[in-house]
């Protein structure tokens, strides 16, 4: 699979809730977001930018930049989630995930901004991760974290995941779970009618 088309991944934008019912969209990242990804990075506690890069960071480099832009690239992609924030549409939070076709899993990484942290939206942006790796086919959805990282731990076993070590890496713990849901049992509905739709799978890739 190569880059995908910008025109077809605008329908696979999905709304998610927040604990208190607010509404925070999850959708591609596209080019003009480049900017405001990056602010969004910027602006991140140094605590949860270390957490998210597994290291000190103070942005993405450049080159990370473009890639997280080039959706689809090398089966990775990027979402972003967004809420209007004094009437403009603010990033809140991101993730990108990686297909890897041979294992049939999804390795992903995520974050919320610090402001909207503990509101569910990490919960919530999990679980529309999990829809989109049904949707793929994967059978395994993983992250790696900062053994330090108690929030992602809390999250990752709240939400079901077990725990082994991450292969080369002490400092990491590796947190997984198997998925098993048949492709119209996918519970979010862009996501079920792209997984029972060959078109509308095949319309991912150019
Ligand atoms: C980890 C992270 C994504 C959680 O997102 P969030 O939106 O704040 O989490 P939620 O509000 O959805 O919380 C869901 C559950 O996670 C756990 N949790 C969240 N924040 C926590 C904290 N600071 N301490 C302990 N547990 C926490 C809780 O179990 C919570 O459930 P509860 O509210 O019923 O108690 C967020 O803290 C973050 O972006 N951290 C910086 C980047 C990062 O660490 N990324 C992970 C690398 S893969």
């Amino acid at each position: 699979m190569t880059t995908m088309r910008f025109d077809d991944l605008r329908q696979y934008s999905d709304v998610l809730r927040s604990r208190h019912g607010q509404a925070v969209t999850v959708r591609f990242v596209e080019p003009r977001d480049a900017e405001a990804l990056q602010n969004y990075f910027r602006a991140l506690s140094t605590r949860s930018r270390y957490n998210r890069f597994l290291g000190a960071a103070s942005e993405l480099p450049p080159s990370e930049l473009d890639r997280f832009i080039q959706v689809g690239e090398a089966d990775r992609f990027s979402v972003v989630a967004t809420m209007p924030v004094d009437g403009r549409e603010t990033i809140v939070g991101e993730a990108r995930y990686a297909f890897d076709s041979e294992s049939a899993a999804i390795e992903f990484g995520l974050s919320i901004d610090d402001r909207w942290q503990g509101h569910g939206i990490g919960r919530a942006l999990l679980k529309n991760l999990e829809c989109r790796a049904a949707a793929f086919g994967a059978e395994r959805i993983f992250g790696d974290t900062l053994r330090s990282n108690d929030a992602m731990i809390a999250l990752a076993r709240k939400s079901g995941y077990g725990f082994t070590n991450t292969p080369g890496d002490w400092r990491l713990t590796r947190f997984q779970k198997d998925i098993h849901v048949e492709p119209q049992e996918i519970p979010c509905a862009s996501w079920r009618l792209a997984a029972v739709s060959p078109r509308a799978m095949s319309s991912l890739a150019v």
